[in-house]
This record gives C-alpha cells, structure tokens and sequence, in this order.
C-alpha cells in the first residue's frame, strides 16, 4: 500500500468513526468525545484553545481537554468571570473580537489548537471575522442551527450586526416571548461549511443532536510528503448532506430558549436570513456509492475505496493515491 493509500483508508474510518466516538463528560452532548477522536487523528500542537459564550464555564467544550488533557486556554462570556480558569467577562461582536483575542495573548500568528464559537447569534460573522483576521486554530467547532435544513438556499445565516435586513434588531434574543422562542439564531450547516472551504478548512463532522458542527484545516488531513498538496480536501467529497443532523434538540432545549426543532418556514418567515457568500466547488476525483446501495466497510471497488458509518457511503476515489 502506498502512503497515501494507506492514509485515505485511515482518514475515511477516521470519519466513519465520529458518531462511535461521542461522550460526554462537560459537554453539552457529545462534543467531549469528538474532540478527542478528532486530535487523536489530527494532532495538537500547544494545547491551547479560545473558546467564546460559555456561561459559567462549567459545560463546554473545553473542560474535559482542561482537566482530563492539560490544555490551557482563553474563555470568554457576557455574563461571567471567573480568573481561575482564565474565563473573561467580555462582550463579544464582530468589532471587538479580534482585539480582545489579542487583549488577552492570542495574535493571529499565534498557534491555537481549537476555536469554539457559541453566542446563540451572530457565530457566523464571528467566525468569519476570526478567519478573516488571520487566524487559522487546527480545529473548530460552532454552534449551527439545525432548524435551518439544506432545503434551498442552503447557506444562510441572520444578517450581520447591523445589516438593514435584521429590521432594527441588534440582537437574536430579545425580552419578549416570541423572541425567546425565536429560532432566528445563527447560521445553517451549509453557511459553515461554505465558510470552512473558503478558508481551507473541512466540515468534518455534526454530532448527534444538530448542535454542534466541526471543522479542521485541511493541511492536517491531507497525506505529508509530496503527494499531500495535491491531495483535495475532504471537502471535495463529504458533502452537507453527509454531515447535516436535524436538530434533535433535548428536554430543555439543549439550554437553548426556543421550541423543539422549529419549522424552518416559521422561523423564515419570523426573521430574516440572508444568503451568505457563495463558493464554487472544485471537481474532485471522488465518487460517492449511491445511498441505498449497501456496502461493506472497506469493501473494494474497482475505482474506489469506501467506509461505511456515515448515511450514505463514503468513497473516494484511487486516484487521490
Ligand atoms: C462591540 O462592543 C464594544 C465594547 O463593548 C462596543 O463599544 C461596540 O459598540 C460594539 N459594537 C457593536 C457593533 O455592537
Ligand atoms: C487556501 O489554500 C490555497 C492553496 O494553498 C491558497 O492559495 C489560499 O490562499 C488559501 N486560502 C486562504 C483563505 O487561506
């Protein structure tokens, strides 16, 4: 098997693997887990994290790496503070974001491990905003709304700050009762995803609940040596649908104040959303096995190679090796 063989089968059960891999110890679902089945694979560098709109700090995503792993790292929430876990009481927006990651150590050149986005609002600006300053963490994970589904137009998010379209809103949740059930909240899997892939990055993964998608640079899956910088990005064949889970959201709403799964034409026609920028995709050697096609794992194709576990089956063709 060549190395790059031989990592394609690594990197698809790799992928396969997430949903197994969910745990929860501090996370709001199972993101403890698929953090770690994710730098199991991809590798931490300084073990380091910035992670945004974490309440009390007490579940989040970064916890469990904390305690159980040795990371440090920046937290940082409107409401609370807590200097013992370097958890700083900030209001973050799209202005302010980049100087108060600089603020408290963290330049765009500085090598961070996980960026992990939650503020029930404008995560995709946000995001975008962070990327666009430079910085590149090796893995990310935001909050999606999975209300949004990948029904046309796919890629849609609440309109920036400010934006004339948001009607005079400046913030997601307001006072009143149809604003606390609102579902008019950040952005759709495919808004994600679109935005990973202009900035080099993969959407790899949704865990169970909708809540929470991940994405990881695209460096860090290709094969090293010379084949990896002509090696597509997993981008190129693990589609949207692939990675989209409707929002299964739990009892309390998974703390989040709005209705089980809302209609995404109800919340359309509540609030704006807008198209977020659109990006060509590149034509890849994959193919993908037709869904209902059952396959084996691992089974051989003559053109290409497959794992099972995802919906659908995941292929990708030898050419990539
Ligand atoms: C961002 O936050 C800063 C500091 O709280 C504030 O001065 C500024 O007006 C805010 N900007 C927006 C667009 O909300
Ligand atoms: C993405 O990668 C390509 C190829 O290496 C590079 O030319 C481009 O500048 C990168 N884009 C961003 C936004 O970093």
């Amino acid at each position: 098997m060549s190395h790059a063989h031989d990592h394609l089968v690594r990197l698809l059960a790799w992928l396969a693997g997430f949903e197994a891999a969910e745990r929860r110890v501090h996370s709001q679902n199972g993101e403890d887990g698929v953090l770690e089945h994710l730098f199991g694979f991809v590798g931490a560098g300084p073990k380091n994290y910035i992670e945004f709109g974490v309440m009390s700090g007490r579940e989040t995503n970064t916890r469990h790496l904390r305690k159980a792993h040795g990371w440090r790292g920046l937290m940082m929430d409107g409401g609370y503070r807590d200097p013992s876990i370097n958890l700083q009481q900030e209001m973050i927006n799209v202005s302010n974001v980049v100087s108060l990651f600089r603020k408290y150590g963290f330049a765009p050149e500085t090598e961070l491990d996980l960026l992990s986005v939650d503020t029930d609002c404008y995560d995709y600006w946000l995001t975008e905003t962070v990327f666009s300053a430079g910085y590149r963490p090796r893995a990310i994970v935001n909050e999606v709304n999975a209300a949004l589904t990948l029904a046309p137009p796919a890629k849609i998010s609440v309109p920036p700050p400010d934006d004339p379209r948001a009607g005079g809103r400046s913030r997601c949740f307001g006072s009143s009762e149809a604003d606390r059930l609102s579902s008019w909240f950040g952005g759709s899997v495919s808004a994600f995803s679109s935005l990973y892939q202009r900035y080099n990055y993969s959407m790899v993964y949704c865990e169970s609940t909708g809540v929470n998608c991940f994405g990881v640079r695209d460096d860090l899956l290709r094969p090293s040596g010379s084949h990896g910088a002509h090696t597509p990005p997993v981008s190129s064949f693990l589609t949207d649908a692939m990675v989209y889970r409707p929002a299964r959201y739990g009892p309390n709403c998974g703390g989040h104040p709005r209705p089980h799964a809302p209609a995404r034409e109800n919340a359309m026609r509540s609030r704006p959303f807008v198209d977020v920028a659109e990006q060509p995709k590149a034509a890849f050697p994959y193919v993908r096995a037709p869904a209902r096609e059952p396959r084996k794992p691992g089974e051989r194709y003559p053109t290409a190679q497959c794992a099972e576990g995802l919906r659908g089956n995941l292929c990708a063709g030898v050419s990539w090796a």
